[in-house]
């Protein structure tokens, strides 16, 4: 992807004027909690003012006060900007589709039946493992620029289809180098050559860790029958913290086995799934600072209960939105869709929906110093928003809301140079 300079002329000052509206968490900390999530600032009649991929200014158009110099400007009638969206849970580093088994499920296989059989996540690793790191790299780009057209302006991608070491490693470079932030999924399964979790582990501790720990910033565990328990991933995710990296979990996907308690013990950034997650889950979570990552595509998908958000937001966890994107259970890069079903399946507000995909997902990466905000000093990524009122974002199911994204100053989508 080649992205354009957002002003003719290659001007470094960009000014995005005459929005209908301009939306954005307000405040300055994160993560948002409680009522703050849904503390959203809007300015009718709007613009905004970039220098050199950062802004420098927003407010409403009757304050402008430009001081002169040249400028690139953008005609912002009938649109609404939003910060550019963070999605801070994908699987985008794979090979290959599961549409077979899409079509399966489709007909009433369930997805754990089909992973215990050796399909699901088991055939992407097959195909991941049989792509060089060149083609991954050109897969995570072409997931890249879909996420771009939805309005994505920094995406986490996590390797786990690789579970041997040259693949796991290709994944994690070929993530950063296509724009990504790489995490380690490490332990997403047991791959076929291993007899048990533990053999592998240990495998994936002396043999990866080392190397991926240089390219990664966190680490990822999937705690699941099938996949690993409590103990297991304990262990995996101490031996991470004390390699540097930042520590996650997929948790209460399809089953409560304690992954809540055990991110509180190890101080993970987050835990993402939770369709599974009761009471006691939630007290525990809301009485943490780990973040609850939220991925309704994913329960969506597979026909699961979506996770308790309104429970979560209203004992004041920390909540985060993301996509799961991946070609098993969420073969989907849309944060406007997955805001949709937060509003409509689980209750939140759009303006939660809006901080749970930006400032708190930006938390979850280690960054809401930087992204997250329409806000002077932070990056110049923002969506700007085919609609008169921002909340389009999540009411215009499934639709083309997007009209255009700039990422740090730059227009990310549409873009002139087509990506294949
Ligand atoms: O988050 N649950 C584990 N991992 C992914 C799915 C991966 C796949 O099906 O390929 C998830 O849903
Ligand atoms: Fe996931």
């Amino acid at each position: 992807m080649s992205p354009e300079r957002a002003g003719e002329g290659g001007a470094s000052r960009l000014l995005v004027r005459d929005l209908a509206q301009l939306a954005t968490p307000a405040g300055t900390h994160a993560p948002l909690r409680g009522s703050a999530l849904r503390d959203v600032r809007v300015l009718e009649g709007a613009f905004i003012l970039c220098e050199e991929g950062r802004i420098v200014a927003t407010g409403e158009m009757r304050d402008l006060d430009l001081p002169p110099g040249p400028l690139a400007e953008r005609d912002g009638k009938g649109l609404c900007a939003i910060p550019g969206l963070v999605d801070c849970h994908t699987h985008a580093c794979f090979a290959g589709d599961r549409v077979e088994e899409f079509a399966l499920r489709s007909s009433g296989a369930s997805y754990e039946e089909l992973h215990a059989a050796g399909g699901g996540i088991l055939s992407t690793v097959a195909a991941t493992r049989a792509a060089d790191e060149d083609e991954l790299r050109s897969a995570v780009e072409r997931h890249r620029a879909w996420m771009a057209r939805a309005g994505t302006t920094t995406f986490e991608a996590k390797s786990g289809y690789g579970l041997d070491r040259d693949t796991e490693l290709a994944s994690l470079r070929a993530i950063a180098n296509a724009g990504g932030i790489p995490t380690w999924l490490g332990a997403h399964a047991v791959p076929p050559e291993f007899d048990d979790a533990d053999a592998y582990l240990e495998f994936a501790l002396a043999e990866v860790l080392p190397e991926a720990a240089e390219i990664a910033e966190a680490a990822d565990v999937f705690v699941e029958r099938g996949a690993f328990d409590v103990r297991q991933a304990r262990r995996y995710l101490e031996a991470c913290a004390g390699a540097g990296l930042a520590l996650r979990l997929h948790g209460d996907q399809f089953t409560e086995r304690g992954a809540v308690s055990l991110a509180v013990e190890v101080g993970a950034r987050s835990i993402d799934h939770l369709e599974a997650t009761g009471e006691d889950g939630v007290q525990t979570l809301a009485a943490s600072d780990v973040t609850a990552v939220l991925l309704p595509a994913s329960a969506l998908c597979l026909g699961r209960p979506m996770p308790p958000a309104r429970k979560l937001i209203d004992e004041g966890a920390a909540v985060a939105l993301a996509t799961d994107f991946n070609p098993g259970s969420a073969f989907c890069e849309s944060l406007p869709l997955v805001c949709s079903l937060a509003c409509t399946q689980m209750t939140m507000s759009p303006s939660e929906a809006l901080s749970a995909c930006t400032v708190n997902a930006a938390h979850v990466l280690g960054r809401a110093d930087r992204i997250g905000r329409l806000a002077p000093g932070y990056d110049a990524d923002f969506v700007l928003l085919e609609a008169p009122d921002w909340r389009h974002l999540a009411y215009h199911l499934g639709g083309s809301v997007v009209s255009a994204v700039v990422c740090k100053g730059e227009v990310l989508w549409p873009s002139r140079a087509a990506v294949r």
